[in-house]
């Protein structure tokens, strides 16, 4: 087995509305991510995705609260370290987020070199700008970025050549985990391609040394990520290889997912498709017992107790009272 990069053990962390309402967005969650690998998360809107993305970083502000859990960076837990040193220390350098939409987000009164300067110079103020600068131009072109991005403003930049820029940014601290959240899905296939291509080379490179992807289109995923995990109304409830995942998913809820593929990728075109009934449940009350019941179609009354983890082998993680003869069963007899 290979060095684990990111552990995250049992991390549960929630919403508290100003209603004082609490919404359970990320529920005992945990995996790993080995040195190399990229992680895929999927699910739903509102599943909890971006949440557990945020919760990675183990810096908490209202209205998100840490629960429980742990989360271990390359051997160091930073769930125990005061928010300060994980705002100084981590943040950046050790993981780094980009989150969904952020090339939007972009500060359009400010050049590219100038957002670099106020990122470099939150962890070293001391920074001088002829050294960030040619830092940001070695780093830019590593990452086959043209240097003259540096001078331009965000809106002198194609959508695509935003999106890798604000890759480019959010490496330039070197951290070892890097979540991309929807780093394509705004895009056009030719600038998702481009985007795609940067993330794997930042892998292969050991520009990072583990990457966690979330988008909703699964082909995708299928294509980029070594594991898959699939998210339900704020749990893990399958965690695969790619493989497994996508081609002989277990939880009911993984295969109607699965089965709602819409691209007709290589590959993935035989999966017949089908819609899930149903929307999922309210996150501030969700059941007590497993939370997809209510859509799954081989629920029954046992149903009602919180499913078990379980592990049938191959790495692979699911969440429900059946065992994996009994659901292979039911899906041979479907067939
Ligand atoms: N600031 C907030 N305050 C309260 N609840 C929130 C807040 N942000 C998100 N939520 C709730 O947390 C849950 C998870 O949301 P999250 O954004 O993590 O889902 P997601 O899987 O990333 O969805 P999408 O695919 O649409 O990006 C949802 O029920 C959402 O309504
Ligand atoms: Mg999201």
């Amino acid at each position: 087995m290979s060095k684990v990069i990111l552990e995250v053990k049992d991390l549960t962390t929630k919403y508290i509305t100003r209603f004082r309402e609490d919404v359970y967005a990320v529920d005992h969650v945990s995996f790993k991510v080995e040195e190399g690998k990229s992680l895929g998360i999927a699910g739903e809107s509102g599943c909890g995705k971006s949440t557990l993305a945020l919760s990675l970083m183990g810096y908490y502000f209202p209205p998100l609260h840490y629960t429980s859990g742990e989360i271990i960076i390359d051997g160091r837990t930073i769930t125990n370290m005061a928010p300060d040193d994980v705002r100084k220390s981590i943040l950046g350098k050790e993981i780094a987020y980009i989150p969904q939409a952020a090339m939007n987000a972009l500060n359009p009164t400010r050049r590219i070199i100038n957002l670099i300067e106020d990122v470099v110079r939150a962890h070293d103020p001391t920074a001088k700008k002829q050294e960030i600068y040619q830092m940001a131009r070695e780093s830019f072109e590593v990452l086959g970025l043209p240097a003259e991005v540096l001078q331009k403003y965000p809106v002198e930049l194609s959508g695509g050549m935003k999106q890798r820029t604000v890759i480019a940014i959010s490496v330039i601290l070197g951290p070892k985990v890097l979540i991309a959240d929807e780093p394509s899905s705004a895009l056009d296939v030719t600038s998702q391609k481009m985007v795609i291509k940067m993330l794997r080379n930042l892998m292969e490179m050991g520009y990072i040394k583990a990457m966690i992807f979330i988008t909703h289109e699964l082909p995708l995923l299928y294509n980029v990520t070594d594991e898959i995990m699939v998210m339900y109304a704020g749990q893990l409830v399958e965690l695969a290889s790619a493989d497994h995942a996508v081609f002989d998913p277990l939880h009911p809820y993984s295969k109607g997912l699965m089965g709602s593929i819409i691209v007709p990728e290589a590959g993935l075109r035989d999966v017949k498709l089908t819609a899930i009934p149903g929307v999922p449940p309210n996150l501030k009350k969700p059941p007590a017992g497993c939370r997809f019941a209510e859509r799954c179609k081989y629920a029954r009354l046992e149903c009602n107790v919180s499913p078990p983890l379980r592990t049938p082998g191959h790495g692979r993680t699911y969440r429900c009272i059946l065992s994996e003869e009994e659901l292979r069963g039911i899906y041979e007899h479907e067939r």
